[in-house]
């Protein structure tokens, strides 16, 4: 994992693996001495032997007596998972291991390391606990008020001022409340297709995302999203120009589960590739606030300027996954929306818009991202050493820019859904990569999730995934 703004060393370790990871050191090759090291970068001899012994650690050097450090012959977490070959052939989703997992989710006697949240305890339950009592006091006739959609006016304000800060010109008339980023892409989804169609995806892309599809009786057409670079432009290129394409639904930021970021230049460019086609574009930002970096991502709407990319999101990852408050913020569609809202689920809750929308206010949302992203990037490190030093040679580990989890590709014949069964037998809970495509792919992954807390007893379940891996 690259230290974004650690300490001395990590940022001395994270040169030497960028240039690694990046194939400017090779294999067995001898990386600077320490003196030079340190005379270049400007820290003391000891910051170097510390940054190169943590690499070591990692597997990514080898020291060889006398001669210095070199870059590892085969380390593990020197390689990122491999992605996925472009494709244009429209495919039908089969939800058959997903229901396996799913039924996974359920279970509290777990380490549960299957599910893409952040920490309960980072979660603000105490706050939003009081902002609950004082909104029920202020307004005690709330449980039978009624917010028909778009949904509450003060809540879509906050929304849309957040987006604006995006760059995604967005007002709080293009807003509807919904009841999380799922029943807002399923909104969406229903707006622009019809069964049958087929809509552009990423692959791998979130295993619920495919389900959607799956139920709604749409077919999928995968393009690659490479650990490393993100969604592969080129091959959306070829798939939009060989197949009829109803919709993309791609994820922003940090796709789940390779945890990459598209860079700006290819968000904007897969923008104009769409829109050239007349393909709307359909967004899932949820990830974005959990950036590790400095800067927050752009969505893919902030490259729009004819309003037709649909922006998804929601609180669930960073504030409260239970209260179930979503949006989507879609210029072109909104009437559509407000009528699909209200013919399927009516309203989202008065009592939680209310809360939210008191919460965003109040102007502490974005100290609490600040420390939920601290914390993720403690997460990330701790999380990725621990599955370096236990998984086996071979295994390739993302490196994510955010979000909240880590996608490992297994070496040689280890099957990830093995490993998934053998580690419910272990209690514990991870997932296998074999649901997030539609495609077969990903046998051989599987995705921690690196959003709980990094305690003894995650310790422990990553020693002991690592060994059933190697068994
Ligand atoms: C990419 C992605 N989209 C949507 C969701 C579901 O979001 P929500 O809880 O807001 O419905 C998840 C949850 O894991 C996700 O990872």
């Amino acid at each position: 994992m690259a230290a974004r703004n650690g300490t001395r060393y990590e940022q001395v370790a994270d040169i030497i693996e960028r240039q690694i990871l990046s194939g400017s050191l090779k294999p067995n090759e001898r990386v600077p001495s320490l003196r030079t090291m340190s005379r270049n970068v400007g820290v003391s001899v000891g910051t170097v032997v510390q940054a190169y012994l943590h690499l070591e650690r990692r597997g990514l050097l080898d020291s060889r007596p006398r001669s210095g450090f070199f870059v590892a012959a085969r380390s593990p977490a020197a390689a990122s998972p491999s992605a996925a070959r472009r494709s244009r052939k429209p495919r039908t989703v089969s939800s058959k291991v997903v229901d396996t997992v799913l039924s996974a989710l359920n279970r509290t006697d777990l380490v549960a390391l299957n599910s893409a949240v952040t920490d309960p305890a980072s979660r603000l339950n105490g706050r939003l606990n009081g902002l609950t009592r004082r909104v029920l006091r202020e307004l005690p006739e709330l449980p039978n008020v009624f917010i028909p959609p778009p949904g509450l006016e003060t809540l879509r304000r906050e929304i849309a001022k957040r987006m604006a800060l995006t760059g995604a010109p967005v007002v709080p008339d293009d807003i509807v409340v919904t009841n999380g980023t799922m029943e807002a892409l399923a909104l969406s989804l229903g707006v622009l297709c019809k069964p049958g169609d087929a809509v552009l995806v990423e692959s791998p892309t979130y295993f619920g995302i495919l389900q959607l599809l799956e139920h709604l009786r749409l077919k999928v057409v995968e393009v690659p999203n490479h650990p490393e670079h993100g969604i592969d432009a080129d091959a959306l290129e070829y798939a939009v120009s060989g197949s009829e394409i109803a919709a993309a639904l791609l994820q922003s930021s940090f796709n789940n589960p390779t945890g990459a970021q598209t860079p700006d230049a290819v968000k904007e460019r897969i923008v104009r590739l769409l829109a050239e086609r007349g393909i709307p574009l359909i967004e899932d930002d949820i990830y974005g606030d959990l950036h590790l970096g400095p800067e927050r991502p752009k969505p893919f709407a902030a490259f729009d300027d004819s309003g037709s990319v649909i922006t998804c999101a929601s609180i669930s990852k960073s504030v409260a996954l239970g209260f179930r408050v979503g949006w989507v913020a879609a210029p072109r569609h909104t009437t559509e929306l407000i009528r699909a809202k209200f013919c399927t689920t009516v309203a989202t809750p008065t009592l939680q818009q209310h809360v939210v929308a008191r919460y965003l206010a109040e102007g502490l949302h974005d100290r609490h991202l600040r420390r939920v992203r601290e914390e993720l990037a403690t997460n990330f490190e701790r999380f990725s050493d621990a599955i370096v030093d236990a998984f086996p040679r071979g295994t390739r580990l993302s490196r994510p820019g955010g979000g909240v989890v880590l996608w490992l590709e297994l070496p040689g014949e280890v099957d990830g859904l093995s490993l998934f069964r053998a580690a419910l037998a272990h209690r514990i809970g991870i997932a296998p990569g074999l649901i997030f495509s539609a495609s077969g792919r990903y046998e051989r992954f599987i995705r921690i999730s690196a959003g709980v807390r990094f305690t003894p007893a995650v310790r422990r379940a990553i020693e002991v995934l690592g060994r059933l891996a190697r068994g």
